[in-house]
Protein backbone atom coordinates (compact mmCIF):
# COMPACT_ATOMS: atom_id res chain seq x y z
CA UNK A 1 0.00 0.00 0.00
CA UNK A 2 1.20 3.46 -0.83
CA UNK A 3 1.70 5.44 2.21
CA UNK A 4 -0.12 8.79 2.28
CA UNK A 5 -0.61 9.21 6.09
CA UNK A 6 2.87 8.71 7.93
CA UNK A 7 3.77 9.05 11.63
CA UNK A 8 7.07 9.31 13.38
CA UNK A 9 7.09 8.23 16.62
CA UNK A 10 9.80 7.65 19.54
CA UNK A 11 11.01 8.29 22.99
CA UNK A 12 11.94 11.76 24.44
CA UNK A 13 15.15 12.98 22.55
CA UNK A 14 15.08 10.21 19.96
CA UNK A 15 15.32 12.99 17.36
CA UNK A 16 11.90 12.89 15.87
CA UNK A 17 11.45 16.67 15.73
CA UNK A 18 15.06 16.65 13.62
CA UNK A 19 14.37 13.95 11.32
CA UNK A 20 10.75 15.08 10.82
CA UNK A 21 12.40 18.91 9.00
CA UNK A 22 14.88 17.06 6.86
CA UNK A 23 12.40 15.13 5.30
CA UNK A 24 10.27 18.51 4.83
CA UNK A 25 12.92 20.29 3.48
CA UNK A 26 13.70 16.90 1.27
CA UNK A 27 10.30 16.81 -0.20
CA UNK A 28 9.84 20.82 -0.29
CA UNK A 29 13.45 20.34 -2.85
CA UNK A 30 11.57 17.18 -5.02
CA UNK A 31 8.36 19.11 -4.96
CA UNK A 32 6.30 16.49 -3.17
CA UNK A 33 3.34 18.04 -1.77
CA UNK A 34 3.13 16.76 1.89
CA UNK A 35 1.69 18.63 5.33
CA UNK A 36 3.61 18.09 8.20
CA UNK A 37 2.08 18.34 12.29
CA UNK A 38 2.16 16.98 15.32
CA UNK A 39 -0.63 16.35 18.17
CA UNK A 40 -2.33 18.89 18.81
CA UNK A 41 -0.94 20.80 15.37
CA UNK A 42 -2.83 23.87 15.75
CA UNK A 43 -5.80 22.62 16.22
CA UNK A 44 -7.10 24.96 18.98
CA UNK A 45 -9.41 22.25 20.83
CA UNK A 46 -7.16 19.84 20.78
CA UNK A 47 -4.47 22.06 22.21
CA UNK A 48 -6.70 23.11 24.96
CA UNK A 49 -7.47 19.17 25.80
CA UNK A 50 -3.62 18.88 25.87
CA UNK A 51 -3.21 21.93 28.18
CA UNK A 52 -5.11 19.87 30.67
CA UNK A 53 -2.62 16.59 30.15
CA UNK A 54 0.42 18.32 30.43
CA UNK A 55 -0.24 21.32 33.53
CA UNK A 56 2.13 20.23 35.96
CA UNK A 57 -0.63 21.25 38.55
CA UNK A 58 -2.81 18.40 37.56
CA UNK A 59 -0.84 15.69 39.43
CA UNK A 60 -4.46 13.87 40.74
CA UNK A 61 -4.92 13.08 36.95
CA UNK A 62 -6.57 9.53 36.72
CA UNK A 63 -4.18 7.21 34.07
CA UNK A 64 -7.28 6.39 32.21
CA UNK A 65 -8.44 9.82 32.45
CA UNK A 66 -5.22 10.97 30.83
CA UNK A 67 -5.43 8.18 27.69
CA UNK A 68 -9.24 9.56 27.29
CA UNK A 69 -8.07 12.84 27.03
CA UNK A 70 -5.07 11.94 24.42
CA UNK A 71 -7.57 9.81 22.25
CA UNK A 72 -10.45 12.87 22.30
CA UNK A 73 -7.47 15.19 21.49
CA UNK A 74 -6.31 12.84 19.00
CA UNK A 75 -9.66 12.44 17.31
CA UNK A 76 -9.92 16.69 16.65
CA UNK A 77 -6.44 16.71 15.20
CA UNK A 78 -7.57 13.95 12.73
CA UNK A 79 -10.54 15.40 11.58
CA UNK A 80 -9.97 18.87 11.65
CA UNK A 81 -5.98 18.81 10.22
CA UNK A 82 -5.11 15.54 9.28
CA UNK A 83 -8.14 14.49 6.93
CA UNK A 84 -8.59 17.76 5.28
CA UNK A 85 -4.65 17.66 4.13
CA UNK A 86 -5.03 14.14 2.81
CA UNK A 87 -8.16 15.45 1.12
CA UNK A 88 -6.02 17.89 -0.88
CA UNK A 89 -3.85 15.72 -2.15
CA UNK A 90 -0.81 16.19 0.15
CA UNK A 91 1.12 13.23 2.16
CA UNK A 92 0.59 14.04 6.13
CA UNK A 93 3.73 13.57 8.12
CA UNK A 94 2.86 13.63 11.94
CA UNK A 95 5.30 13.85 14.98
CA UNK A 96 3.27 11.09 17.29
CA UNK A 97 0.36 9.41 17.09
CA UNK A 98 -2.00 6.63 18.51
CA UNK A 99 1.15 4.31 19.41
CA UNK A 100 2.52 7.15 21.80
CA UNK A 101 -0.70 6.20 23.54
CA UNK A 102 -0.15 2.45 23.38
CA UNK A 103 3.79 3.18 24.52
CA UNK A 104 3.24 5.76 27.72
CA UNK A 105 -0.52 4.84 28.67
CA UNK A 106 -0.89 1.46 27.55
CA UNK A 107 2.57 -0.02 28.54
CA UNK A 108 4.33 2.38 30.61
CA UNK A 109 1.79 3.83 32.85
CA UNK A 110 -0.26 -0.05 32.82
CA UNK A 111 -3.68 0.16 31.43
CA UNK A 112 -2.62 -2.31 28.98
CA UNK A 113 -1.41 -1.83 25.21
CA UNK A 114 -4.55 -3.59 23.94
CA UNK A 115 -7.35 -1.73 26.03
CA UNK A 116 -5.54 2.11 24.63
CA UNK A 117 -5.63 0.16 21.05
CA UNK A 118 -9.59 -0.30 21.32
CA UNK A 119 -10.13 3.33 22.93
CA UNK A 120 -8.12 4.84 20.29
CA UNK A 121 -10.05 2.39 17.39
CA UNK A 122 -12.71 4.46 19.17
CA UNK A 123 -11.52 7.77 18.73
CA UNK A 124 -10.09 7.23 15.18
CA UNK A 125 -13.14 5.76 13.60
CA UNK A 126 -9.89 2.47 13.01
CA UNK A 127 -7.80 5.51 10.93
CA UNK A 128 -4.30 4.28 11.14
CA UNK A 129 -1.18 5.12 9.35
CA UNK A 130 -0.10 3.55 6.55
CA UNK A 131 3.75 3.73 7.50
CA UNK A 132 4.94 4.28 11.23
CA UNK A 133 8.57 5.22 11.71
CA UNK A 134 10.00 4.39 14.81
CA UNK A 135 12.79 5.89 16.06
CA UNK A 136 14.79 3.71 18.50
CA UNK A 137 17.36 4.77 20.95
CA UNK A 138 18.63 3.77 24.27
CA UNK A 139 16.59 5.91 27.14
CA UNK A 140 20.42 7.20 28.42
CA UNK A 141 21.11 9.02 25.26
CA UNK A 142 17.46 10.25 24.71
CA UNK A 143 17.36 12.03 28.35
CA UNK A 144 20.75 13.56 27.78
CA UNK A 145 20.29 14.78 24.65
CA UNK A 146 17.25 16.22 26.32
CA UNK A 147 19.05 17.85 29.02
CA UNK A 148 21.76 19.28 26.67
CA UNK A 149 18.88 20.68 24.50
CA UNK A 150 17.56 22.80 27.78
CA UNK A 151 14.15 22.17 26.52
CA UNK A 152 10.94 23.42 28.30
CA UNK A 153 10.28 21.04 31.20
CA UNK A 154 6.51 19.72 31.56
CA UNK A 155 4.92 17.32 33.75
CA UNK A 156 6.00 13.64 32.10
CA UNK A 157 9.61 14.96 31.29
CA UNK A 158 10.15 15.02 35.33
CA UNK A 159 9.21 11.39 35.22
CA UNK A 160 12.23 9.29 36.19
CA UNK A 161 14.53 7.34 33.93
CA UNK A 162 12.74 4.24 34.88
CA UNK A 163 9.46 5.52 33.16
CA UNK A 164 11.14 6.20 30.01
CA UNK A 165 12.94 2.40 29.89
CA UNK A 166 9.14 1.37 30.33
CA UNK A 167 8.55 3.72 27.13
CA UNK A 168 10.92 2.31 24.97
CA UNK A 169 9.96 -1.27 25.98
CA UNK A 170 6.41 -0.70 25.07
CA UNK A 171 7.60 0.86 21.91
CA UNK A 172 9.57 -2.14 20.84
CA UNK A 173 6.69 -4.64 22.17
CA UNK A 174 4.45 -2.52 19.69
CA UNK A 175 6.81 -2.31 16.71
CA UNK A 176 6.78 -6.58 16.91
CA UNK A 177 3.15 -6.60 17.38
CA UNK A 178 2.39 -4.00 14.31
CA UNK A 179 5.58 -4.72 12.35
CA UNK A 180 3.23 -4.55 8.71
CA UNK A 181 2.89 -1.41 9.62
CA UNK A 182 5.82 -0.16 12.27
CA UNK A 183 9.63 0.25 10.77
CA UNK A 184 12.00 0.53 13.88
CA UNK A 185 15.12 2.43 13.18
CA UNK A 186 18.11 2.52 14.94
CA UNK A 187 18.16 6.42 16.39
CA UNK A 188 21.75 6.39 17.52
CA UNK A 189 24.09 8.35 15.10
CA UNK A 190 24.29 11.92 13.99
CA UNK A 191 21.16 13.36 12.45
CA UNK A 192 22.19 12.97 9.04
CA UNK A 193 22.96 9.20 9.61
CA UNK A 194 19.22 8.72 10.97
CA UNK A 195 18.31 10.54 8.86
CA UNK A 196 19.33 8.74 5.58
CA UNK A 197 17.72 5.39 7.14
CA UNK A 198 14.75 6.80 7.42
CA UNK A 199 14.51 8.20 4.39
CA UNK A 200 15.30 5.25 2.47
CA UNK A 201 12.36 3.12 3.94
CA UNK A 202 9.68 6.24 3.39
CA UNK A 203 11.15 6.35 -0.42
CA UNK A 204 10.16 3.05 -0.90
CA UNK A 205 6.76 3.75 0.21
CA UNK A 206 5.93 6.76 -1.55
P1 LIG B 1 5.57 16.59 23.11
O1 LIG B 1 5.40 17.87 23.84
O2 LIG B 1 5.00 16.47 21.76
O3 LIG B 1 7.08 16.31 23.13
P2 LIG B 1 8.00 15.44 22.19
O4 LIG B 1 8.93 16.43 21.58
O5 LIG B 1 8.67 14.47 23.11
O6 LIG B 1 7.13 14.74 21.16
O7 LIG B 1 4.98 15.40 23.95
C1 LIG B 1 4.65 15.59 25.23
C2 LIG B 1 4.56 14.31 25.96
O8 LIG B 1 3.31 13.67 25.74
C3 LIG B 1 5.62 13.29 25.65
O9 LIG B 1 6.25 12.93 26.85
C4 LIG B 1 4.84 12.09 25.15
C5 LIG B 1 3.49 12.28 25.74
N1 LIG B 1 2.37 11.62 25.02
C6 LIG B 1 1.68 10.59 25.63
O10 LIG B 1 1.98 10.19 26.75
N2 LIG B 1 0.62 10.02 24.96
C7 LIG B 1 0.25 10.43 23.73
O11 LIG B 1 -0.72 9.88 23.16
C8 LIG B 1 0.97 11.51 23.12
C9 LIG B 1 0.60 12.01 21.76
C10 LIG B 1 2.03 12.08 23.80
Amino acid sequence: MKARFITIEGCEGSGKTTILKKLCAEFKEKNIKFFATREPGGSKISEQIRNVILNVENTKMDYMTEALLYAASRRQHLEEIVKPALNDGAIVLCDRYLDSSLAYQGYARGLGIDEVYAINMYATSGFLPELTIYIDIPVEVGLERITSNNRDVNRLDLEKVSFHSKVREGYLEIAKKYSDRIVTIDGVGTPDEVYERVKKVIFERL
